[in-house]
């Protein structure tokens, strides 16, 4: 794994495709346990991921009625490699059922990175993330709030998850942005109009649920049982009977070029992003070894700038039912 991108203007480098940690806590049914969930994100770092994602809010519930804490999980796995990986967190939401609790007021960030640092059992968290916008609080606010903890050294970088245009550029203006941290996939394209923000900036965009919820794998269909609604995925419009019809065309294309390739569809719905701009990370996220291998495999990838452009103009002709989402572009 030689592969090294840049975060933003920063030194710190990794790997183009990183390892989404929400699914060992949080909306994939039950949380793994404790050992088992350790042992596979150390299992992660040994194949060769060295970019890991966890959020204050990525809780879930044990059978027997305790707390998994998805960034207790990531310490842990990677404590004695620490200064190998980088480790990004979010704070600033909160889960109240079915709708996010927002608060990025100062106060709550900085109340929230101290618990972040002791869960993750570090003296520096190496990107910091607003995890939504705050529309109590003004972007110039809470960029004051991350440019103090970057000088605190409690923070290495921070960004925004969910970000549009108008609130990067105000938030950057006061403190510059490492990297944004919006959905994208090739079903949700509908904050490509960001990219030359990006460009201009220097910013890196980290993709997040890169294919689709798992849909892009190809691996599911419509009548595939989810862990009832603690799986998220069980509500997900791209799911149901209609989504599947209606990505038929979409799924048959990535069958099409895996076989062509010889790799799977995962692997070139990540390539896809990945050989399409080189600030694009997708962070994937799996609970199982041989799927983890699967994802960050796409890395080695490399799709022309023809093939992506012809995959482009069809995708722009395609409409979808995707979860999070506008119908495509
Ligand atoms: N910033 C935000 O607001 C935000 C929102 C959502 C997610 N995220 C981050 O993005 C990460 C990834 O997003 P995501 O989990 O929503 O979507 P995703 O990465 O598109 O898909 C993950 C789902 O696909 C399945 N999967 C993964 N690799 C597979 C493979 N090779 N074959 C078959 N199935 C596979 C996983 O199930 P198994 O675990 O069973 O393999 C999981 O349910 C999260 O872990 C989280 O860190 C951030």
């Amino acid at each position: 794994m030689n592969k090294q991108v840049q975060l933003g203007r920063t030194n710190m480098k990794v790997y183009p495709v990183g390892l989404g940690c929400m699914g060992f806590s949080h909306a994939s049914g039950a949380p793994t346990d404790h050992a088992t969930a350790v042992k596979t994100i150390r299992e992660a770092y040994e194949m060769g991921y060295d970019f890991f994602d966890t959020a204050e809010c990525y809780t879930g519930v044990y059978p027997d009625g305790t707390i998994s804490y998805n960034e207790i999980l990531v310490g842990e796995a990677l404590k004695d490699v620490r200064d190998k990986v980088v480790i990004a967190t979010k704070c600033g939401v909160t889960h109240g059922g079915d709708h996010l609790i927002l608060d990025s007021s100062p106060a709550r960030i900085r109340s929230s990175v101290e618990g972040s640092l002791k869960k993750l059992g570090t003296d520096h968290i190496d990107l910091y993330y607003q995890h939504r916008i705050d529309p109590k609080v003004e972007p110039e606010d809470v960029a004051e709030v991350m440019g103090d903890l970057i000088r605190e050294g409690k923070i290495l970088a921070w960004g925004i998850s969910e970000t549009t245009e108008d609130y990067l550029r105000r938030a950057n203006a006061v403190t510059s942005v490492t990297a944004i941290e919006n959905r994208y996939s090739m079903m949700a394209r509908w904050h490509e109009s960001i990219f030359p923000v990006c460009e201009e900036l220097g910013i890196t965009y980290v993709a997040f649920s890169p294919m689709a919820n798992g849909f892009l794998t190809g691996k599911y269909n419509a009548q595939t049982q989810f862990e009832g609604k603690e799986d998220f995925r069980s509500r997900m419009p791209q799911y149901t009977e209609e989504g599947y019809a209606k990505a038929k065309g979409l799924l048959d294309l990535l069958l099409h070029m895996a076989e062509e390739k010889q790799v799977t569809p995962a692997q070139i719905s990540l390539a896809w992003m990945i050989c399409k701009k080189s600030y694009i990370i997708p962070i994937p996220g799996s609970r199982k070894p041989e799927r983890l291998r699967e994802n960050l495999g796409a890395g080695e990838i490399i799709l022309t700038a023809k093939e992506i452009e012809s995959i482009d103009t069809r995708l722009d002709g395609m409409e979808f039912d995707v979860f999070g989402g506008h119908g495509g572009k």
